[in-house]
């Protein structure tokens, strides 16, 4: 057992902050030193080590602080979409910054800034799943226009995809784009078009006319793109659904069903948590056991990291999976506890990180 106190780099003041802090005064340790991302971008020093030496580093996202956003895309409406390809630049800046003053400081960190580099690049991620032969839907190769698109779509006869924001979370920038014979398309995304550009809204809309669906990638176009085939998701009481399953120290120790009645599972564009009992009763248990194996082989994509958090995707008929995206900071789930006999039954997904990393059980150092 280590008493290095834990240092956070974060948003000062965020759930996942608090969240955090809250497991380490239950495992009975002072809360974390927190450092937040303005300072990394912009502070003369960062002090890491002023936890002491050894400190524990846990990264976590930037959060939604606006000035922490204007540092990190620039200057600009918050709920635009758009700006990734700057924010990444910013971003990974950051991340570097973050590694060599933490090596400086002596300080451990508990997620690989080159492991968080590659998640938040869903070319890169998608890239790296499929090399270790982690089952993902099938990527088109990079497209840098609408017109590109229906291009290559069309080579690799796919009338259904996802198209993504290289650099987006939260489904910004996501699109569900099926087309048909005679120039029909149908899109359906959150973005909604505005004097200045998309915006992110709180609900999912079609677009239906070419024009419309062109103008909305094109303008995601210059930021990145990955596009992927439309996987078809098993459903539930008429509601799509995926899991995230949180991956602790290499073992799969949290899942929530995220249901929906449009092709985003978001749960903030109205998905729903569902009943995890009636999915695995519908998998039956050795498909089961078969999808948190696919996480855990997915996160161990990601050994420097303590945790990472999978988005799987279930094929419709219940017997087959992709990963949709690893996340680096897919750990919010306020109030969940773990699965039954994965070791952390009855703690959240902060008990069991903090837990892991008291025990020993750190990421490997890849950086
Ligand atoms: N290839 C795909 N086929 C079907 N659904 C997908 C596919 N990729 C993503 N999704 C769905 O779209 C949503 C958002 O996609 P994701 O890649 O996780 O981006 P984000 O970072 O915005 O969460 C998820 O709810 C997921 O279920
Ligand atoms: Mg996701």
């Amino acid at each position: 057992m280590t008493s290095a106190a834990f240092t956070v780099i974060g948003a000062p003041g965020d759930r996942r902050t608090a969240l955090f802090a809250a497991a380490c005064r239950a495992a009975g340790l002072p809360g974390p030193l927190v450092i937040g991302w303005h300072d990394v971008l912009t502070a003369t020093s960062l002090d890491i080590g002023a936890a002491g030496d050894g400190t524990l580093v846990r990264i976590d996202s930037p959060g939604e602080d606006a000035a922490v956003d204007a540092l990190l895309r620039g200057p600009g409406e918050p709920a635009r979409v758009g700006g990734g390809a700057r924010w990444y630049r910013t971003f990974t800046a950051g991340l570097s910054r973050i590694a060599a003053e933490a090596d400086r400081a002596g300080a451990r960190l508990l997620n690989d800034v080159d492991d968080i580099a590659v998640m938040c690049d869903k070319r890169r991620c998608h890239a790296r799943l499929r090399a270790a032969g982690v089952p993902v839907p099938e990527a088109l190769p990079p497209v840098s226009s609408y017109a590109e698109l229906r291009t290559r779509m069309a080579e690799a006869r796919m009338h259904r995809v996802f198209v993504k924001a290289a650099h987006g979370s939260s489904a910004s920038g996501v699109i569900a784009l099926q087309t048909a014979p005679g120039g029909r398309v149908k899109a359906v995304t959150s973005a909604i078009p505005t004097g200045f550009g998309y915006v992110n809204s709180l609900r999912v809309r079609s677009y239906e006319t070419e024009a419309e669906v062109a103008d909305l990638v094109d303008a995601l176009a210059p930021d990145g793109l990955h596009v992927e085939r439309w996987f078809p998701k098993a459903a539930l009481d008429g509601r799509v659904l995926d899991l995230r399953v949180v991956v602790v120290a290499g073992e799969p120790t949290h899942a929530v069903v995220r249901t929906s009645r449009s092709p985003m599972t978001n749960l903030h564009l109205g998905g729903a948590r569902g009943d995890l009992g009636a999915v695995r009763r519908a998998m039956g248990e050795d498909s089961w056991r078969d999808a948190l194996d696919v996480c855990a082989r997915a996160a161990a994509c990601f050994p420097g990291s303590l945790m990472v958090g999978v988005d799987l995707l279930v094929r419709i008929g219940w017997r087959g999976y992709a990963v949709g995206e690893v996340n680096a900071f897919g750990d919010l789930l306020p109030g969940l506890t773990g699965l039954p006999g994965s070791g952390a039954e009855g703690i959240d997904t902060y008990t069991a990180q903090v837990r892991a990393a008291l025990s020993g059980n750190l990421p490997a150092c890849t950086t």
